[in-house]
């Protein structure tokens, strides 16, 4: 016969010995943290105290992975990608600045997406309380990069993990030009989202919308459809969408909330199978398991005034159920 009192002895001590580990398992996952990743290139780990973690790339400050609090991986990148600077990484969220595809006469997407970036002394990340964990990162033009986009600009960005595991960029691009001269520039969060099959895949937010097909020279048409299958390539901008767009996979049962803030547009992006094959950073199959839905300024520039100031929020959520969607 087992004593009660050394019963009850030995369920505290194996409840107070829980609570410790679990506290030193907290410590252990400090939520900000500045390691190598691939090929030895910096990044920034953001985690929150449910187990949701964010990896930010000071290349591109390209968000490279976003996890929820089971590990799941909500963003793509792609089998083939290249870690090798100056090339993009193809995957992820790539930041299109100051220019969208080839709407100008730099390489497509601008460059801001194959510059190292650095992280912004003025803010404090590492004293970042652990209900909100975030990242300020900062670009500045070289004297070389002056020589092909002839302007001068402090592009600070912003990447937060929230307690509920959601994913927040906000960039400020201001003006720092001293010859009086204003500037336009284009913009994308080229966000790659990891879908199970793109078979099971469907947008919602963008029907009766007009959109340009970058397909057809960009040619105006009106989205007829009640919800957006992709079944062949599609290479579209929705013109001044609604805030929230949501993209459902229906085999994974998991809904992606989009909400942008500052960026009128949308792309939507699958290269399907026969472009696959010509982009070399891209593995065959790839197109199977992703879909670019990228909040963006396209159809009207935006224009900064020396001194001014531009701000584009984009707030991810990804739900573990699919949501009837009315936008
Ligand atoms: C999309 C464009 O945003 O990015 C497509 O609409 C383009 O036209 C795609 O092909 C990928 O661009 P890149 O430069 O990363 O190969």
């Amino acid at each position: 016969m087992v004593n009660p009192s050394f019963f009850i002895a030995c369920l505290l001590f194996i409840a107070l010995n829980a609570i410790v580990q679990g506290v030193v398992a907290a410590k252990d996952k400090v939520p900000v943290e500045i390691l190598k990743g691939i090929n030895d290139l910096d990044k920034v780990i953001l985690r929150n105290f449910r187990g949701s973690s964010v990896e930010v790339y000071l290349y591109g400050a390209q968000v490279l992975s976003w996890k929820n609090e089971h590990g799941e991986e909500l963003l793509f990148v792609s089998s083939e990608a290249n870690f090798e600077p100056p090339k993009p990484i193809r995957g992820g969220i790539p930041l299109c600045f100051p220019q969208f595809s080839n709407l100008g006469s730099l390489a497509a997407h601008g460059f801001a997406r194959n510059r190292f970036w650095s992280i912004d002394a003025s803010s404090h990340p590492f004293l970042a309380n652990s209900s909100r964990t975030h990242v300020d990162l900062l670009l500045k033009p070289t004297e070389e990069d002056m020589k092909i986009w002839p302007h001068s600009f402090e592009f600070r960005l912003r990447v937060t993990l929230r307690p509920a595991g959601d994913l927040m960029l906000t960039s400020h691009i201001r003006n720092t030009n001293t010859d009086g001269k204003p500037f336009n520039f284009t913009f994308a969060y080229h966000t790659y989202f990891a879908v199970s099959d793109i078979s099971q895949v469907r947008v919602d937010g963008l029907e009766t919308l007009d959109y340009l097909d970058n397909q057809q020279n960009r040619t105006r048409f009106t989205e007829k459809e009640d919800t957006i299958t992709i079944e062949s390539e599609v290479d579209r901008v929705y013109l001044t969408t609604p805030t929230k767009i949501a993209i459902l996979d229906h085999e994974k049962k998991r809904t992606f909330v989009i909400r942008k803030y500052g960026l009128p547009d949308a792309v939507v992006w699958n290269p399907w199978e026969k472009k696959s094959k010509t982009i070399a950073d891209l593995g065959d199959d790839d197109y199977k398991r992703m879909v670019c839905v990228e909040a963006a300024a396209i159809e009207n520039p935006i224009t900064l005034k020396p001194g001014e100031e531009w701000r584009g929020r984009v707030e991810f959520c990804a739900v573990p159920k699919l949501l009837q969607w009315a936008a």
